[in-house]
């Protein structure tokens, strides 16, 4: 009896030991994290993956509304591992391809035969070009929400090549885009399929931000936590017309859309007309997404025109003095009279009212008024023209400091509001590893 219980015991202490040395080998991570450095001289947000074999650092712009990975194949692409992804293949499918390439040199990565290709896309420049889709090794930290853990990989990584001339107004040392948009490779459905984990992902830009793929909790120092329940959510909107540079007909924009119903300045609604806020089905036009690719604001000219009104007035109405504009801001003020609070200058504060109108998206004015001399603040957005694509564009300064969860499986997008107001920023998730 008791020989046969030990027995027993030892197996399964032999079974549990064989869990625990598979379960090291196939470590599945519950969410990954990867960091995001503002580049100061185009204020462009950068992160830095590992790629290829042997694995080399690769420095890419953050394009929220991105459609893929994209990299320069042409110059320095050297990998054991580099496949492109031959005509009519599961990943060609996968990835939306219809065209069959071919190239008239020597094979090399960027250049193969009987390969499909995409349109990878610089946003910033609204340059676009055809490029060979392929994949590669692609390695990142996995995170516990709190700190980094041990790196993991995708061997099968699914990315498109692009010529050299595709970066110019990139950021210097840059050799891509790492495009998070609403698409099956873009990297956070990408990552979610390879392990497994929730189709959410969240991004918190700042000088030294961060993004993280999979669900939160999402942790920053001192012992501050965000998770679905300290979150506003809003839902997200599909663009049924592409946003992209070059595109077939037919295709659906990959960028993040809300719906702002109205904006107000210290409580005063501005005038605005409301089909602009709304989108066309038919064109795609009007309405408005959030992007990581404008450093600022940018509104249809009678939106920005409206805003500057009211802001100017509500500045006034706070004894704020309005002073000559910097370029490309269209009113600064003095800081004379404005008090610094935990939240930034005491500006007027602009709410964005949300599709659900008890809800807004407050901007402070942290977000909402740019330094741009010792005694000059300038209100942060830019006019976008009398007809442009898309009449809102929340830009990368208006988003620093506020997390964001972008949760496709339920479309819609969570908001912490200003970090600063819970003491931290999206500087200070603790980037030391535990691995
Ligand atoms: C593609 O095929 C053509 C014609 O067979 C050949 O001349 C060319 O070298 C091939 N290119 C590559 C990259 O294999
Ligand atoms: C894990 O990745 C980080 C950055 O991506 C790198 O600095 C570190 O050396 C890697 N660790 C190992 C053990 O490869
Ligand atoms: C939507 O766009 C189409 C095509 O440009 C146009 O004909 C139509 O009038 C627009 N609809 C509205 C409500 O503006
Ligand atoms: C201007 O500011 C005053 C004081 O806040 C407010 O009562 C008034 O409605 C504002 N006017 C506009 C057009 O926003
Ligand atoms: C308004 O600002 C002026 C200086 O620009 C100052 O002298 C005055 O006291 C301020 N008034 C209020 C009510 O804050
Ligand atoms: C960051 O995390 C490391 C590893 O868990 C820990 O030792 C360190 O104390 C943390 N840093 C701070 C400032 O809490």
């Amino acid at each position: 009896m008791a020989q046969k219980l030990l027995a027993a015991f030892l197996l399964l202490l032999f079974s549990f030991a064989i869990t625990v040395s598979s379960a090291q080998k196939s470590f599945r991570p519950k969410a990954l994290v990867i960091p995001i450095k503002k580049d100061t001289s185009t204020n462009q947000y950068l992160t830095t993956i590992r790629q290829r074999t042997p694995l080399v650092p690769v420095s890419l712009v953050l394009d929220l509304g991105g459609q893929f990975l994209w990299v320069d194949c042409d110059k320095n692409y050297v990998s054991s591992t580099y496949r492109p992804a031959r005509c009519g293949s599961a990943q060609c499918s996968l990835a939306g391809s219809t065209s069959c390439g071919t190239c008239n040199a020597p094979p090399r990565p960027g250049c193969n035969n009987n390969t499909c290709g995409l349109i990878p896309d610089n946003t910033i420049t609204h340059t676009a070009t055809g490029g060979e889709l392929a994949e590669d090794a692609v390695s990142v930290q996995s995170t516990n929400g709190f700190n980094p853990g041990q790196n993991v990989t995708v061997s099968r990584f699914l990315f498109s090549c692009a010529p050299t001339f595709l970066l110019k107004g990139l950021a210097s040392g840059v050799s891509g885009m790492a495009g998070l948009g609403r698409t099956k490779i873009a990297l956070p459905t990408q990552f979610a399929s390879a392990f497994s984990f929730a189709r959410k992902f969240a991004v918190c830009l700042s000088s030294n931000g961060v993004v993280f793929f999979g669900d939160g909790p999402y942790g920053f120092l001192p012992n501050v936590e965000y998770d679905s329940k300290s979150l506003t959510y809003t839902p997200l909107f599909i663009n049924p017309v592409s946003t992209a540079s070059a595109y077939s007909q037919g295709e659906p924009s990959a960028e993040y859309f809300i719906g702002v119903s109205s904006i107000k300045v210290d409580q005063n609604v501005v005038k605005v007309k409301s089909s602009l806020l709304t989108i066309n089905k038919t064109s795609g036009v009007g309405g408005t997404k959030i992007s990581t690719v404008n450093p600022y604001t940018v509104l249809e000219d009678s939106i920005f025109n409206a805003l500057v009104k009211s802001f100017v007035n509500a500045s006034a109405a706070r004894n704020i003095t309005r002073v000559a504009s910097v370029k490309p801001f269209g009113a600064c003020f003095s800081t004379e009279n404005v008090f610094s609070t935990r939240l930034g200058y005491a500006v007027p504060t602009i709410e964005l009212v949300l599709e659900n109108a008890k809800l807004s998206w407050s901007i402070f004015g942290a977000n909402s008024v740019v330094q741009v001399s010792d005694k000059v603040i300038c209100l942060g957005f830019v006019n976008g023209g009398k007809n442009p694509t898309t009449s809102i564009v929340i830009g990368g300064y208006q988003l620093e400091n506020n997390l964001l969860q972008f949760d496709l499986a339920a479309s819609r997008l969570g908001f912490s509001s200003l970090l600063f107001g819970r003491q931290t920023t999206c500087s200070n998730f603790n980037f030391t590893s535990t691995a």
